[in-house]
């Protein structure tokens, strides 16, 4: 019984173990990681294959018995899609080195609410022309990052709520999703997104960054609270590009070609926003913002004036700035060119970096 004990103590130690690592998991970028970390668990060794269910499970993949919806076929070496039986609503495919979806491989995976592609070698001609993306009415997450596609796949189902495509090799795009609200597009070729944005009426996070994008994309979803367009090569904004973009809270743009110049005055004194990010571009002075931004990133430009009327037009008891960071180093400044009035202005910021 000496022998029990420790068992028991063992296993409510791992117990203990695991809550308190789930917190901290969501706290990261993506609230279900921790699920994915479950394929890592072995379930049972012997190549079964009819679960309780009675569904069918392929050699190659694990369908746990106390999860029979999932089916884990992730970093395996898997060259070939495995069959996938039409109970499976969470297929985990990453990992691999797949490199084709055959016409019929998802046919009777019209289940389907979470299908993870990542990390493998698809490529756009290898994805069948009669591949019945559409008919998975379900989808709501398709994850194909860090694969080899030239094109994002035709007729993807409307249901999609979370499409991560970035880290491809994606030139032109074209979407109708209505659900779709979060949209990874980042490390690829875009050049031009035209007006594909048009119908994604619930998008609220897109991120464009390291493409080719010499302009801003038209008709930006109104939804939208993060738009990250760092590392393109954008050097001017629309006129009143954020007029209509009122739930924006978080705009990077990083690493572009921004001048004065492009910067229609005004642009960006809107309330709500909270961060602005547009280090790494060519400006020569601050721009005006809203008294209500709480992060303006202005590093490595080539600003030469502390214009303090960038960030209050009065400065008195009540109206004053609500900036918490500004980042300023690497521009033409220094220290002594704050005029001794920022800190009536800029009284909570916490800080300021020149
Ligand atoms: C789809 O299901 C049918 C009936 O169970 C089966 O005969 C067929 O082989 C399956 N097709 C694929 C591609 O899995
Ligand atoms: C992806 O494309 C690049 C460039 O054509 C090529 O070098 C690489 O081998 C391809 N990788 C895969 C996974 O097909
Ligand atoms: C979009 O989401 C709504 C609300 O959850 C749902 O009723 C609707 O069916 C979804 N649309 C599609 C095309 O799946
Ligand atoms: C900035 O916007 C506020 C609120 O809309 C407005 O009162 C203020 O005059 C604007 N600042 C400038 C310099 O136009």
């Amino acid at each position: 019984s000496g022998v029990k004990i420790l068992v028991n103590m063992t296993l409510c130690q791992v117990t203990v173990f695991l809550f308190a690592l789930l917190p901290l998991s969501l706290n990261g970028q993506d609230p279900f990681a921790w699920l994915y970390g479950l394929q890592g668990q072995r379930y049972y060794s012997d190549s079964l294959q009819t679960n309780t269910n009675g569904g069918e499970c392929p050699d190659e993949c694990d369908c746990p018995p106390t999860f029979p919806i999932a089916m884990y076929c992730d970093g395996r070496g898997l060259t070939v899609m495995p069959t996938v039986p039409s109970h499976v609503k969470y297929l985990y495919l990453q990992n691999n080195g797949i490199t084709a979806v055959p016409d019929s491989a998802l046919n009777n995976a019209t289940s389907l609410v979470w299908l993870m592609m990542h990390n493998n070698q698809l490529t756009s001609e290898a994805i069948g022309k009669k591949v019945r993306f559409g008919a998975l009415e379900g989808l709501e997450r398709f994850y194909l990052q860090h694969n080899n596609l030239t094109s994002i796949p035709p007729n993807l189902p409307r249901s999609l709520r979370d499409l991560r495509i970035n880290h491809n090799r994606i030139e032109k795009v074209m979407f109708g999703m209505d659900n779709l609200t979060i949209l990874y597009l980042h490390d690829n070729a875009v050049t031009d997104m035209s007006s594909s944005l048009q119908s994604l009426k619930s998008l609220t996070l897109l991120d464009i960054s390291s493409n080719k994008l010499t302009k801003v994309p038209k008709e930006l979803p109104e939804q939208l609270h993060q738009l990250y367009l760092d590392s393109n090569s954008i050097d001017s904004l629309p006129e009143d590009f954020l007029g209509h973009l009122t739930q924006l809270q978080y705009i990077r743009m990083a690493h572009n070609q921004l001048t004065d110049k492009g910067i229609p005055p005004n642009t960006f004194n809107v309330t709500g926003l909270v961060e602005l990010d547009l280090s790494f571009n060519k400006l020569e002075r601050i721009p005006l913002v809203s008294t209500t931004l709480q992060h303006l990133y202005l590093q490595a430009n080539q600003i030469k004036e502390f214009t303090l009327g960038s960030f209050c037009s009065v400065v008195d008891v009540t109206s004053f700035s609500k900036l918490q960071t500004l980042r300023m180093d690497g521009n033409e400044i220094s220290r002594e060119d704050i005029p001794s009035e920022a800190s009536l202005c800029l009284r909570q910021a916490s800080s300021i970096e020149v």
